[in-house]
């Protein structure tokens, strides 16, 4: 049913229920008619704008988030930067570091050549007098690098540089106590006590010594010498690379 009959439908609805409605003087039905049929075009006109500002609004809406799916993707992209950034930059402080460790070595990386035992691995020992000489520190502590020989007691540098020795021998006043640091069979430093009365004896000495790659530095007895140990490491020799050169 059209606007225009329900307007004529209830008019007449309304002539039944009051008579004398029509002839009202102070009501001018044509005119107020014609108002109503303003008002309705008015409505719709109202009801379409509002469906047109409806569908640019979700035109907009679906822009909107066209826009937030495209920054969402951005963040994620950013994300992943970031967390690669981070890794590139724990990697560049490593590689820097290294370059520091590189530069103090003068261009060499220093290998890791560390070595320390004593002379007794069971009971006790008795070493000398004897017409060979070296020590043979068996109980080995720690030997990076593997440049001591714990069957021969002699250690051989793997490079070129700056060593580290340390030795320390015990014995009693039976005999002359002590050893010599030897190196490429030449005496460098040593230990030294002649029998006396005084029952026990023991001593250290160190040395930095430079030596070339296969250089080899051993401890032995002095003629006639002798020094004890057991497994509580009176007898002792180690040895470290400083830096190579
Ligand atoms: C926009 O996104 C919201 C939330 O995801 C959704 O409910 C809505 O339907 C979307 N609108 C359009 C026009 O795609
Ligand atoms: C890298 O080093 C810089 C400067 O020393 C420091 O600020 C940064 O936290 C380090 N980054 C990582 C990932 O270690």
């Amino acid at each position: 049913m059209g606007s225009r009959s329900l307007l004529v439908l209830t008019l007449l609805v309304l002539l039944c229920v009051e008579p004398g409605f029509g002839q009202r003087g102070d009501v001018d039905l044509g005119e107020w008619m014609r108002a109503q049929e303003k008002l309705t075009q008015d409505l719709q006109e109202n009801q379409r704008r509002v469906e047109t500002h409806q569908q640019d609004l979700e035109a907009l809406e679906a822009r909107l988030n066209a826009t937030v799916d495209q920054l969402t993707g951005q963040k994620a992209d950013m994300d992943q930067l970031k967390e690669e950034n981070e890794d590139l930059q724990t990697r560049l402080n490593a590689s820097e570091m290294e370059i520091d460790e590189l530069k103090q070595s003068g261009g060499k990386a220093a290998p890791h050549i560390a070595f320390s035992a004593s002379l007794s691995n069971s009971g006790e020992i008795y070493s000398g007098p004897c017409t060979d000489k070296s020590l043979i520190f068996k109980r080995v502590f720690s030997n990076t690098g593997d440049a001591y020989d714990h069957n021969t007691g002699i250690f051989t540098a793997p490079v070129g540089g700056s060593y580290f020795f340390s030795f320390s021998t015990y014995g009693y006043n039976t005999h002359v106590m002590g050893a010599m640091l030897m190196k490429n069979g030449l005496l460098q430093i040593s230990t030294h006590e002649s029998p006396t009365a005084d029952g026990s004896d023991s001593s250290s000495n160190a040395a930095v010594l430079r030596l070339a790659a296969g250089d080899r530095v051993h401890v032995e007895l002095w003629d006639n010498g002798r020094v004890f140990d057991n497994l509580n490491g009176h007898t002792t020799f180690c040895g470290f690379l400083l830096f190579p050169m």
